[in-house]
């Protein structure tokens, strides 16, 4: 381990999973990573998050990790020397499944990529920055680029953390049985089924009565049958045309 990587636990046992991430704003990151879920895997040793502050790759007083453009665009871009340093410092402590690097021309995220990565012993995520970075690093360095979605944020720290929430919580131990990620919107390409709470009725509003029926048979099929509406409904995209139909 490098002396720049900010530990988020404090003891080395055999971890799960290993998450080396690298950007110019590590603050932006804390808080996200060490709440809820991730919290809670990084204190059952299922995963280990590094953050890793480019700047301390960086050049001179300034610690510089960017520089303009050759061909006079506007913005600044990341400097492959900085990046190389530090994933190479990580690269020769051990084997990484995959370099991602976050930024909107990447490959979708959902929900069959975050079970595909759930699985990775070892991974680093070079966060986006601003302007780019150096084509170079790209074709070099990086095996892997991820967008969350068809819009430009401003830096790649965020994108960072969904993927990181992401597919921590589908690490085996990290969610507890009832809220087993097996449930979730996506896992089967169905929305989930509403939900509800007490009380019963509220303002006239009523429970579905199948549900404090008792009956598991009869809930399990309703279940089914809302998750199919719901989707044909509200994401009718992630059916494909048979499914459409036949329900
Ligand atoms: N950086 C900027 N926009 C992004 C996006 N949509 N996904 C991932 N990284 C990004």
């Amino acid at each position: 381990m490098t002396g720049s990587g900010k530990s988020l636990i404090l003891n080395h046992q055999p971890v799960v999973m290993r998450i080396d991430i690298i950007t110019v704003l590590p603050e932006l990151l804390e808080s996200p990573l060490r709440h809820s879920i991730i919290k809670r895997a990084t204190d059952k040793s299922l995963v280990e998050i590094h953050l890793h502050d480019l700047r301390e790759y960086g050049f001179g007083k300034h610690r510089q990790v960017d520089d303009y453009t050759y061909g006079n665009d506007a913005g600044m871009v990341l400097m492959i020397e900085p990046v190389d340093k530090c994933i190479s410092a990580l690269k020769n402590q051990r084997h990484y499944d995959e370099v991602i690097y976050t930024s909107p021309d990447g490959e979708l995220f959902d929900q069959p990529m975050a079970n595909t990565m759930s699985l990775h012993e070892n991974i680093i995520i070079l966060c986006g920055h601003y302007k780019g970075i150096d084509q170079r690093i790209r074709d070099c360095l990086i095996t892997k680029e991820i967008s969350i979605g068809n819009y430009v944020l401003t830096g790649g720290e965020l994108a960072a953390a969904v993927i990181v929430d992401g597919i921590v919580r589908l690490i085996p131990g990290v969610l507890s049985d009832e809220t087993s990620a097996l449930s979730d919107s996506f896992q089967d390409k169905l929305l989930s089924p509403p939900v509800y709470t007490r009380p019963a009725e509220y303002k006239g509003m009523k429970v579905p009565d199948v549900l404090t029926s008792g009956n598991f048979k009869l809930i399990d099929a309703w279940k089914e049958k809302q998750a199919w509406e719901r989707t044909k409904k509200l994401r009718p995209e992630l059916l494909n045309d048979k499914e459409k139909n036949d329900e």
